[in-house]
């Protein structure tokens, strides 16, 4: 029931607003309590002390001499006013008229003066025990005090009771309406607050597969909750683009696999339609090879950069040395490059250029950059191969003469199935995912690729990679 956010605010709002006014109420109500004993007891000792001035002492008798003055408001009952004089020893020696053939109760105490409230005739009453050691017409204090004389007043206080009840029961009133108020108003004010959280769940709501572009509107949300819904708005931006591009890639895909399927499907029906010679049964099976190996090395860098991209692979770690993994790749490509009339030039690489690494990607990392190098180069065009040591990084670049890159393409080169001038790349074997393919390679080296290329002259690509002595550094840092 209170789990809801309003329902706390409200909850707590409540709360301390009844906290703060019952210890304002309970504080008022004592203080008006105090102030209205304190006038009662005020009233009552100047009763005492008249009734005391009109008392005479002698020495061996004690002489009441009460005027009608003061007497008068003791006469009646009614009137609420009573007095008692007796001795320490409980004797009565004069009373009131209105206490009637009640008597006042003693103390207990008659040494000091003391302020009680007893029942009296099923009414409530403030009653003073004064010991009458103040005044005397002969004899000192202490002749009082040895007479032991008590004078005893007391007061109906029933409207002053009434009064406090009425006090308290209009301080239960308010505090219970400012309460209800405080409800009410922290009901409105929490609808209102959170309002804008219910229009963001909305817009979500309306966020779906089929319609990623909605956005939260930022229009009359407040500051605090501005945060949350450019969060949203930032979240469903990124999903949208990774849908789209999830969405490219399929149709990428299957657009890329059915050219060489569509290859193989055709090339079969025509040699099928009527009886062929062996040898054109054999162009036939050739074509229809090329096609399939096309298609199974779009599968395979396809299931390779799935791989690399879901970071699911496992990097066979070991210590490489760059030069000699880019001597591999260079061996593995010379064929390639001599069919060409390419020449691949690697004198310029330090020595011992370590790194930690995976043989194997890195192996595919260089063989798919030297390839390009090649594919993308004039006969009798160079590949220049170089490597250093640059601060932390091992810097390889692979610089071909080859036939570049438009500046407007390299940004996307890196894209998977981006081709650059797609007629001229027709010629060219390729299914533009190789670039994707490196990129993700060295991400999870911790490295990086530059590429700078300018139209028919040619292009360079920068491959960094973390030296050895920087990767150790780092792991020791991660151990500690
Ligand atoms: N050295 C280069 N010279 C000129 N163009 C290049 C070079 N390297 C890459 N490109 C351009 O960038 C595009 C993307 O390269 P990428 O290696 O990703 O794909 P690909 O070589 O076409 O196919 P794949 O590598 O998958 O067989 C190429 O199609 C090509 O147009
Ligand atoms: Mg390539």
């Amino acid at each position: 029931m209170f789990s809801s956010i309003k329902a706390k605010i409200i909850l707590f709002y409540v709360a301390v607003l009844f906290l703060v006014l019952s210890v304002l109420g309970i504080f008022l109500y004592f203080s008006l309590n105090q102030i209205v004993y304190k006038f009662l007891d005020a009233g009552l000792l100047a009763k005492a002390e008249a009734i005391a001035s009109l008392i005479d002492v002698d020495r061996n008798d004690i002489d009441f001499n009460l005027s009608d003055d003061v007497m008068w408001e003791y006469r009646s009952p009614r009137s609420g006013n009573y007095f008692q004089v007796r001795r320490a020893d409980g004797t009565t020696l004069a009373k009131s008229v209105s206490l009637g053939t009640t008597e006042l109760p003693p103390t207990g105490n008659d040494s000091r003066t003391q302020f009680t409230t007893i029942r009296l005739n099923g009414r409530t009453a403030r009653l003073i025990n004064f010991p009458n050691i103040s005044r005397g017409e002969s004899g000192s204090a202490e002749k009082r005090r040895m007479h032991g004389l008590v004078i005893q007043c007391a007061e109906d206080i029933a409207s002053q009771l009434d009064l406090l009840e009425d006090f308290r029961s209009v301080l239960l009133g308010g505090v219970l309406f400012v309460m209800f108020l405080s409800a009410s108003g922290g009901f409105i004010i929490a609808r209102k607050a959170l309002a804008p959280v219910l229009d963001i769940s909305e817009t979500i709501d309306r966020i779906s597969e089929h319609d990623l572009s909605t956005r939260v509107s930022l229009e009359g949300i407040p500051p605090e909750l501005r945060i949350l819904a450019h969060s949203f708005n930032r979240t469903f931006g990124r999903m949208e683009e990774a849908f789209n591009k999830q969405k490219r890639f399929a149709a990428d895909a299957s657009h890329e696999l059915r050219t060489p399927l569509s290859v193989i499907l055709s090339q079969s029906e025509i040699t099928l339609r009527k009886e062929r010679t062996a040898e054109e049964y054999k162009n036939s099976l050739k074509a229809v090879v090329q096609a399939a190996l096309a298609m199974s090395s779009t599968v395979r860098k396809l299931l390779t950069l799935t791989r690399l991209t879901a970071d699911k692979v496992e990097l066979k770690l070991e210590t490489l040395d760059v030069k000699e993994l880019i001597n591999d790749a260079a061996r593995l490509l010379r064929p390639l490059a001599e069919q060409k009339g390419v020449g691949i030039d690697t004198s310029q690489m330090s020595a011992a250029l370590l790194v930690h690494g995976d043989r194997e990607k890195l192996l595919e990392l260089f063989t798919n950059l030297l390839d390009n190098s090649i594919k993308y180069n004039i006969p009798g065009g160079q590949v220049h191969i170089s490597a250093k040591k640059e601060t932390e990084f091992i810097v390889c670049e692979i610089q071909d003469t080859g036939i570049g890159i438009p500046e407007s393409a390299l940004d996307k080169v890196f894209d998977r199935f981006y081709r650059v001038d797609h007629s001229r790349s027709k010629e060219i074997d390729g299914s533009g995912l190789g670039l994707s393919i490196c990129r993700e390679i060295a991400r999870l080296h911790g490295g990086k690729i530059e590429i700078r290329s300018k139209e028919g002259a040619g292009t360079a690509l920068s491959v960094y990679l973390k030296g050895m002595d920087m990767q150790l550094s780092s792991n020791k840092q991660n151990r500690s």
